[in-house]
């Protein structure tokens, strides 16, 4: 793939942060980059713009733990919007779930159906052949460690568990003592 169409967008915070994120049990990095090669080889073939499509490929689940299956694209399309993309990238990214959401309007869109359905196997088949080596394991312990979302779920599951220990283990003396 050529990665000067996006050189910027893969430079950008919002983009980088995402190596530390969690999708699809893999870094969500891997994931946008998959569906960003997937568009790049795909656009052509569609008749779809390759610079626009990749550029929607790289932003396409940016937020997608805000919204849910049908919603997620229409906020990763208004962070694309956001970061200053035009009209047709958002219009690509929002589509980017049929048929769990909008119908594409757009060969871009089209484009990115395709691509992020191919992603998700790939994620897939990574995560399971990584299974047999603890690889997947290990990196999806660091990543919920590392991204916000999980790390706070995370700590409230530890502080639910900690309060039900106590709660018990005073219940149990308070037991003894009567
Ligand atoms: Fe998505
Ligand atoms: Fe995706």
């Amino acid at each position: 793939m050529d990665h000067s169409v996006v050189a910027d967008l893969l430079a950008h915070p919002r983009v980088t942060e995402t190596r530390q994120h969690l999708h699809h049990s893999v870094p969500k990095h891997d994931h946008l980059m998959r569906v960003a090669r997937y568009s790049y080889l795909l656009a052509p073939w569609m008749g779809a713009d390759r610079r626009i499509a990749v550029r929607a490929a790289v932003l396409h689940d940016l937020d997608s733990r805000l919204g849910t299956l049908t919603t997620h694209g229409a906020i990763a399309a208004r962070v694309a919007a956001e970061l200053g993309e035009p009209q047709e990238v958002s219009e690509a990214i929002v589509s980017h779930m049929y048929p769990f959401g909008p119908r594409p309007t757009t060969r871009e869109g089209w484009v990115l159906v395709v691509a992020d359905k191919m992603a998700s196997l790939s994620d897939l088949s990574s995560f399971v052949g990584g299974l047999l080596t603890g690889r997947s394991l290990r990196v999806r312990k660091q990543l919920c460690a590392s991204d916000p979302f999980y790390a706070s779920r995370v700590a409230r599951r530890r502080r639910r568990m900690l309060i039900g220990r106590l709660w018990r283990s005073r219940g149990r003396a308070g037991l003894a003592a009567s």
